[in-house]
């Protein structure tokens, strides 16, 4: 089939395009040309790019019909953020695409009521990001049900891998943090370090896409969570970062207000959209109904890149 990956450059595209190459699929990667893959891999030379700038594009209404024109089978859209852009890519398919898979966020949610989650809780999104992408979501979801458009959203937890900092056992991506840990430092972490963080490994995020085309027929109008098969409180992270490095984590609790005072004005709100989300989602729907069966627990997809960013020279441990 002939697959176009909408932003297939990126985190997930640098393991999802080998992926569907070394799968036997024609693979055209939509992007402005600016990005390169994390990881070199020969299947990158097959690929057709074609090069678009998304925003611009859909300024002049152009951008939907660029992506007809390619006659994809299957269209991969990484990188939609708005229900109107989602909308305008929906109405250039319609009637020609096969598949078409959208890549979502669990912060579609808002607060939890139970954990972990599953796909059919409420959304309650907040700010900006979590809401239009749960507008997305719905639309396209109605689109297919009411509709016949082919659509699937995958909704990735925190992406992580070797390329990349991870978000940190604070919540945000202060490279200090794990240093701390590494040395054992004392790190400080907000209430009682028992808010959670959900990642995913970018090639588990590439394999749930994978998975969903290979099962249309239950992939088709549904939306699955992508993420690790359990998520991690701050304090157990922080605990097994430090245990890693031969260290005893040295914690302190305190208090939201005080938190926010002791740490750059940056981290903090990175910090407070991470624990006010908590996110702790199920992956037992994409289980059941499309295979999915993440390689990674977190901390293994952490550590990765933790090595990749000590390797790179971007953690220097001693000193
Ligand atoms: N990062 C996370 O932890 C996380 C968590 C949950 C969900 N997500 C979702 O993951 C998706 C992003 O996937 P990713 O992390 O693999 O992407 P990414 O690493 O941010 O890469 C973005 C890709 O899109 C291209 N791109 C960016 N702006 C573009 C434009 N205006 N026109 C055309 N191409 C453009 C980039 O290449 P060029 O720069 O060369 O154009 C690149 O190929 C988003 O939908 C996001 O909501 C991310």
């Amino acid at each position: 089939m002939h697959v176009a990956v909408i932003g297939g450059t990126g985190h997930v595209g640098t393991y999802l395009v080998p992926e569907l190459v070394a799968l036997g699929h024609e693979v055209t990667v939509v992007s402005r040309g600016k990005r390169h893959p994390y990881h070199d891999h020969p299947a990158w030379r097959t690929v057709k790019h074609v090069t678009i700038d998304r925003d611009a594009d859909e300024k002049r209404a152009e951008f939907g019909p660029k992506i007809r024109a390619l006659q994809a089978d299957v269209v991969i859209d990484m990188i939609c953020f708005s229900e109107d852009s989602a909308r305008h890519l929906v109405d250039a398919l319609r009637g020609q695409v096969q598949h078409f898979l959208h890549c979502g966020t669990i912060w579609i949610y808002g607060p939890s009521v139970s954990v972990p989650a599953t796909e059919d809780q409420p959304r309650r999104p907040f700010g900006d990001y979590g809401i239009q992408k749960a507008a997305i979501e719905a639309y396209l979801l109605r689109e297919a049900r009411q509709n016949g458009f082919p659509a699937t959203c995958l909704h990735p937890g925190h992406i992580v891998g070797p390329g990349w900092p991870p978000i940190n056992p604070q919540g945000n991506l202060n490279l200090e943090v794990f240093l701390q840990l590494m040395r054992g430092e004392e790190v400080v972490l907000p209430n009682l370090g028992m808010e959670t963080l959900h990642h995913v490994h970018a090639a588990d995020v590439a394999q749930s896409f994978i998975k969903a085309m290979l099962n249309w027929s239950t992939a088709v109008g549904e939306s699955f969570h992508v993420v690790s098969p359990a998520a991690l409180t701050l304090r157990g992270y922080a605990e097994a970062v430090a245990a890693r490095f031969g260290q005893e984590a040295k914690l302190r609790y305190v208090g939201w207000e005080e938190f926010r005072k002791l740490v750059d004005e940056r981290d903090a709100q990175a910090t407070y959209d991470h624990i006010a989300h908590s996110p702790n989602a199920s992956i037992d729907k994409a289980r059941r109904l499309i295979g999915y069966n993440p390689r990674y627990p977190s901390l293994q997809a952490i550590f990765e890149s933790l090595d990749w960013l000590i390797e790179q020279g971007k953690i220097v441990i001693s000193g």
